[in-house]
């Protein structure tokens, strides 16, 4: 038997602190909350994708009265850059989200959109960095395998 340890790095920005590309998508993530459809749970979330041809794709949760045919925000603009850059990959994702008008601590994605992440990296070959955003700091994390160790990526 050996044990095994894996350590996830982040960096923690205060918003201030962001460069001017992290504080652009830091941004658009907050604005994309703000277009969200989410009668049943009124918590907005907001993706924006920053694309390897330079385009920036937002998206938005969008609910529905069959709970689970809604969809978040983070998948709403993943497979809409699928859909309309095929090919072009994702070197950024920011997620952020708004309460009661108020932004919140750093929202972190669900399991099921954390496996689209690791699949659309496996498409590119190259990580994907992801920023959750909060109100006052933004935490960054280099590639997926921070935020879904052992994922499942092979059979
Ligand atoms: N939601 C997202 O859009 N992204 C996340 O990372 C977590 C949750 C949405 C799904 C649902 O519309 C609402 O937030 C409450 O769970």
């Amino acid at each position: 038997m050996r044990k095994e340890q894996r350590v996830i790095e982040s960096e923690i920005y205060a918003v201030e602190e962001l460069d001017s590309t992290y504080r652009r998508l830091y941004e658009a993530a907050f604005e994309a909350a703000g277009r969200a459809y989410e009668p049943y749970s009124g918590f907005q979330v907001g993706a924006a994708l920053l694309l390897a041809n330079g385009e920036i794709v937002t998206g938005s949760n969008q609910e529905n009265i069959a709970y689970p045919s809604g969809l978040c925000a983070e998948r709403t603009a993943l497979f809409y850059a699928g859909a309309r850059y095929p090919g072009v990959a994702v070197q950024v994702l920011a997620v952020a989200a708004v309460k009661d008008g108020v932004r919140q601590p750093g929202v972190s994605p669900c399991g099921a959109c954390r496996q689209v992440m690791v699949e659309t990296e496996m498409r590119s070959g190259a990580p994907i960095r992801i920023l959750l955003c909060g109100r006052e700091s933004a935490t960054l994390f280099y590639g997926i395998s921070s935020l879904l160790p052992y994922c499942f990526d092979s059979f």
